[in-house]
């Protein structure tokens, strides 16, 4: 397993492209499944998450080619209706075929996902969309068999809490349902957008998508479309908390400041500065930070996947900060590998205490799921000596050429193969 080896103590300096969103590639490649017609995604990120949605959606009989920066796809065949457990393990995200394979084919198999460990993460949410468009579910050997032989049926779906998947989950499927569909309590992500947007372009009818109540009007057919994918605003952040935490200045070419106003006002209130352009950022860090406090939920408050990478920030505040999670339990388990850097933090439930320091020190650590393993990196692009990440296949995940950019801007990390 890959490991990094990152030398800390510098300044980042320079400027960082902002690759497309992995969580809006994983939904809109599955867009494939519900046109016979090609589907581009330009600026997809080649990601290990984007590539084990590409064989799962091969094993569907999608075919995909990489054109520079963009993913053609096609179905060639007939369509599969089962998602795999070998497959459907490696990534959580994979139970996004139910809906399109419920919609176009009134059939699926798709087994119970795995992903990151950060939660028991069921998908309660997702059969309850299915059920309510008209689909028995059953759950077998650990897969889930739904069945719409009539085709789904529009109907109002009020989610009971704020779920990203189901909710794309539910626009993928209720777009060829018959009739109206209305989401009510609907995610807001701009990844969620995107979505919106792509199917908007195929031929869907689509309102209200960035709002919570989102309102969608069936059609026969869908065609094809050229589609570029969001930028990153978790990668971008990533990069906005690192320039803050090494008192550097970073350009974040392609980011889209209108998706991270919740880091940003805590970024200005930790002291850091925050310069906002048409397609970039420009974040300064101005020696120690202040400690604040954030508490995460849904878009367009403060992301979970930023909070790991914002207690790094506020490891070394001058002061005392909180932290609570309320999105997902268990997500704190970049706590005490942070500790054995020399953080001072002590975690009750959801909610963490840091008492800030003047310094970390480098150690081997070790990574636990994405957003906590890039957690380890900031840490290590300030401790002093060299700090050894191990098992980086989660950041391999979600993070495009991680270590490439970083070092383009000054650090020095280096990925050792084993
Ligand atoms: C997506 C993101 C993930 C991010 C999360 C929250 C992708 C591929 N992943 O994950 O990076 O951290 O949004 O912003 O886009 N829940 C249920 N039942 C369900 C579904 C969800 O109880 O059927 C709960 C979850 O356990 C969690 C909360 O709802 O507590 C929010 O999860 P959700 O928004 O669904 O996250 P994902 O779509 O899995």
């Amino acid at each position: 397993m890959d490991k990094l080896n990152i030398v800390g103590g510098g300044q980042l300096n320079g400027v960082i492209p902002i690759s497309g969103a992995k969580n809006a590639a994983l939904p809109l490649m599955c867009l494939a499944l519900l046109t016979d017609d090609k589907l581009i995604l330009d600026g997809w990120p080649d990601l290990a998450d984007t590539q084990s949605m590409r064989e799962l959606l091969a094993s569907l009989n999608v075919e995909s080619t990489m054109q520079d920066d963009a993913l053609h796809m096609q179905i060639n065949g007939q369509i599969g209706i089962e998602a795999s457990y070998d497959i459907v393990r490696k990534m959580r995200a994979s139970i996004l075929v139910l809906g399109p394979l419920l919609a176009r084919m009134g059939a699926a198999r798709v087994s119970l996902p795995g992903g990151c460990a950060i939660g028991t993460r069921p998908v309660d949410l997702h059969i309850m969309v299915m059920e309510k468009l008209g689909a028995t579910i059953t759950l077998e050997d650990g897969y889930v068999l739904a069945e719409a032989k009539q085709g789904l049926i529009g109907n109002r779906i009020t989610f009971p809490m704020v779920s990203v998947g189901a909710t794309e989950n539910a626009l993928m499927a209720a777009v060829l349902a018959k009739g109206q569909t209305i989401l009510e309590h609907a995610a807001k992500e701009p990844e969620i957008t995107d979505l919106a947007e792509c199917l908007i372009a195929m031929g869907a009818h689509i309102t209200g998508h960035g709002t919570d109540t989102i309102i969608i009007d069936g059609v026969d057919r869908l065609g094809g479309t050229d589609h570029r994918v969001v930028p990153d605003r978790i990668e971008a952040g990533t990069f906005a908390i690192a320039a803050a935490l090494t008192g550097g200045e970073v350009t974040l070419q392609h980011a889209r400041p209108e998706h991270l106003s919740a880091l940003t006002t805590l970024l200005i209130q930790s002291g850091a500065s925050v310069t906002a352009g048409d397609d970039h950022m420009i974040v300064a860090g101005h020696g120690r930070p202040k400690p604040v406090d954030v508490t995460t939920a849904p878009y367009p408050d403060f992301p979970t996947d930023l909070q790991a990478q914002f207690m790094a920030l506020m490891v070394m505040a001058d002061g005392v900060s909180h932290v609570d999670e309320t999105i997902f339990e268990n997500r704190f388990m970049h706590v005490p590998e942070l500790m054995r850097m020399g953080a001072n933090i002590s975690v009750s439930g959801g909610s963490a205490t840091i008492q800030g320091v003047d310094g970390l020190i480098g150690a081997p650590v070790m990574a636990t799921d994405l957003r906590a393993s890039v957690s380890l990196v900031l840490g290590g692009l300030v401790a002093s000596g060299t700090t050894t990440v191990q098992r980086i296949y989660h950041l391999d995940r979600g993070y495009y050429r991680l270590e490439e950019k970083l070092n383009a801007c000054g650090a020095n990390i280096t990925r050792v193969r084993e």
